[in-house]
């Protein structure tokens, strides 16, 4: 939630920060701004996307090699001008970018308005920004000093960058709670969310701990010290993303290209972790931890959205395989309901991101009741791959749409080996089952390939539906957390309101809504629930209900009964979800796209969610 990115060092700052903020984007886009220093500190900013800044710049002075630039996604107060970053303190000094909140805000705030100040926006950055410049004019203090002294009064989360118009050859950044790389360039330093906006100038980076501050010199010295004041050496890395990863290639939209990934996506996540020949399969993060994993008397699953669904559908697969109880809960209602959690459970913690605030206060209080965290991230030396004690990456790439796509299927990739691997563990498989669900696994690249060619017949059925007000989705076992996501998918990108539910349940509720105008998407591609989805098909046309159905090819028993079908190669049941969310994931694009929605962007959104 939020970008942010600064720059200091010979070139000009702006043009750096304006690609770096559409870059990150995806965090927030509900106004944007940016801080120039060049002798003077000018601040510009405008409510809505980084493009109505840019435009407004153009007639701005737009000069200055040291600056820092922000989009917002709202907390504290609507977004408008006013409330968009950076904020000035009071003297005009100081200027700061902040993506968090500042839970104590209120009463700082009070505080320094009877000390004098006064307060132009509805933000809990406004008084961060004052109460460094207090403590600063209080305690004659340099900055980052001013900045450390605050940051120990601060309750809540925080990444931010400070710069002060009287020490112009410095960056001072801090983080807790929310993610920040800073960027080595020669005789430069960049700062950003994530590294997106740092990689086409350099690969070396330095990610900053929880309550680090980083003090980033012109001339080429990096410091990096605790908030109690302890110096630490910077841990330097190198980036592994690729630019090439982080653009459109050609697609119209993010979305669109992170679901034609998915093909390469799903191989390159199992690649290196299995041999169907052989018979293994070998999660190099569960290794070392395998027996306290092994001998779990219970999994607990962990994680919000989209990555909750693929919980769900592990859930099924780790049940199924390795005979071994398993729980999943919205990491949002696990932290606040004193969970039993004990040292002999093992908690999963899924996240595209790695950065959801709420998944990781999950992990924390699993981890403060001993039990072993495992997680599982896309993003790499993300805040909850960092929090676990083993992991697996997904290794989907970077995913810029809002709509958690190839993340999605990487994550049941990734459970799908690690319920393979317990099972083979613990022995609760056979040899023989094994490799044949090795080989179909090996395939699922190609039958995702060929669930993407359903595209134009998906697009027909969009131009049918897309004005209506509502939707129904349903599944059987592991076709239920499909019906859930595609709802998902449809509901955060085209604003149609839409539900998932496990087919059977229509019948207790759901099945008052069906008339004439209601389209139900039965995803009916495991075939050991046939007839009873079959069932659940007719009643649903018994009251005039617009029946789109995912079937396995070959199918004419529903094919006779649907108002519209979409033919998908058939896999071993266990698999099946990898290649039913594909066409729903299509059909939620094309209704978005024929809406006028913003597909990659969608209203009220941002893709990586670092506030309760
Ligand atoms: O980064 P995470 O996987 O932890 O994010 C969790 C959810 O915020 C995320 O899946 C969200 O639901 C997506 N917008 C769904 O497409």
């Amino acid at each position: 939630m939020c970008g942010i990115v600064a720059y200091i060092g010979p070139k000009e700052a702006y043009p750096i920060l304006i690609k770096g903020l559409k870059r990150l984007e995806y965090r927030g886009y509900d106004s944007a701004g940016v801080a120039l220093l060049d002798g003077s500190l000018r601040v510009l900013k405008k409510e809505g996307k980084v493009s109505i800044l840019e435009e407004y710049s153009t007639s701005q002075d737009t000069s200055g090699t040291v600056g820092i630039g922000h989009t917002r996604w709202a907390t504290h107060g609507v977004p408008c001008d006013k409330n968009a970053h950076p904020h000035l303190s009071q003297s005009g000094n100081i200027a700061i970018i902040h993506n968090g909140i500042i839970e104590n805000y209120n009463s700082l705030k009070k505080e320094l308005e009877q000390l004098g100040y006064s307060f132009h926006s509805d933000t809990d950055t406004e008084v961060l920004v004052n109460l460094i410049e207090d403590i600063q004019k209080e305690d004659k203090l340099s900055m980052e000093e001013a900045v450390r002294v605050a940051l120990n009064e601060v309750i809540g989360a925080y990444a931010i960058v400070v710069i002060d118009k009287r020490e112009p050859d410095k960056l001072v950044a801090a983080r807790k709670g929310s993610p920040l790389v800073i960027g080595i360039g020669k005789d430069e330093f960049f700062v950003a969310s994530d590294a997106s906006p740092i990689i086409e100038y350099t690969k070396n980076v330095v990610y900053l701990n929880d309550e680090e501050i980083a003090v980033l010199n012109r001339n080429g010295d990096l410091e990096i010290k605790t908030l109690g004041n302890i110096q630490k050496s910077p841990y330097v890395q190198k980036l592994e993303m690729d630019l090439e990863k982080i653009e459109r290639g050609g697609y119209e939209h993010f979305m669109l290209k992170e679901i034609y990934e998915q093909p390469q996506v799903i191989l390159d996540c199992m690649r290196g972790r299995m041999n169907a020949e052989k018979g293994w399969i070998k999660l190099g993060g569960i290794t070392e931890y395998l027996p306290r994993i092994n001998n779990a008397k219970r999994i607990i699953i962990t994680a919000c959205g989209t990555s909750w669904h693929s919980g769900l559908i592990a859930e099924y697969l780790i049940e199924e395989l390795a005979r071994v109880p398993v729980e999943v809960e919205y990491a949002s209602e696990f932290r606040y309901r004193n969970p039993i959690v004990t040292e002999k459970d093992v908690v999963i913690a899924i996240s595209q991101s790695g950065e959801t605030a709420d998944t990781l206060s999950a992990i924390q209080i699993a981890k403060d009741r001993q039990a072993l965290i495992y997680g599982i991230c896309n993003v790499i030396g993300s805040s909850i791959a960092r929090a676990s004690h083993a992991g697996s990456y997904t290794h989907a790439g970077p995913e810029i749409g809002v709509a958690s796509t190839k993340a999605f299927t990487a994550q049941v990739t990734i459970l799908t080996l690690l319920a393979l691997q317990l099972a083979q563990a613990k022995g609760t498989i056979s040899q023989s089952r094994l490799r044949q669900i090795l080989y179909e696994l090996e395939q699922i690249p190609s039958k995702v390939a060929e669930a993407l060619k359903t595209n134009d017949k998906v697009k027909e059925i969009a131009a049918k539906y897309k004005d209506a007000h509502n939707f129904l989705y349903l599944g059987r076992g592991l076709s239920f957390p499909i019906a859930l996501e595609g709802a998902l998918k449809l509901k955060e990108i085209s604003y149609i309101h839409a539900e998932g539910y496990p087919a059977a349940e229509m019948k207790h509720g759901p099945i008052a809504l069906i008339d004439e105008n209601m389209p139900v998407v039965f995803i009916a591609t495991n075939m050991s629930a046939y007839e009873k989805i079959v069932s659940n098909i007719q009643e649903v046309k018994a009251r005039k209900g617009k029946v789109i159905a995912i079937v396995n090819s070959g199918d004419s028993q529903i094919k006779a009964l649907a108002d519209e079908v979409i033919e998908l190669p058939e896999t071993d049941e266990l698999l099946s979800p990898l290649v039913s969310i594909v066409p729903l994931q299509l059909l939620s694009y094309h209704i978005a796209l024929m809406r006028g929605c913003n597909v990659d962007q969608p209203r009220n959104l941002a893709k990586s969610v670092t506030v309760e």
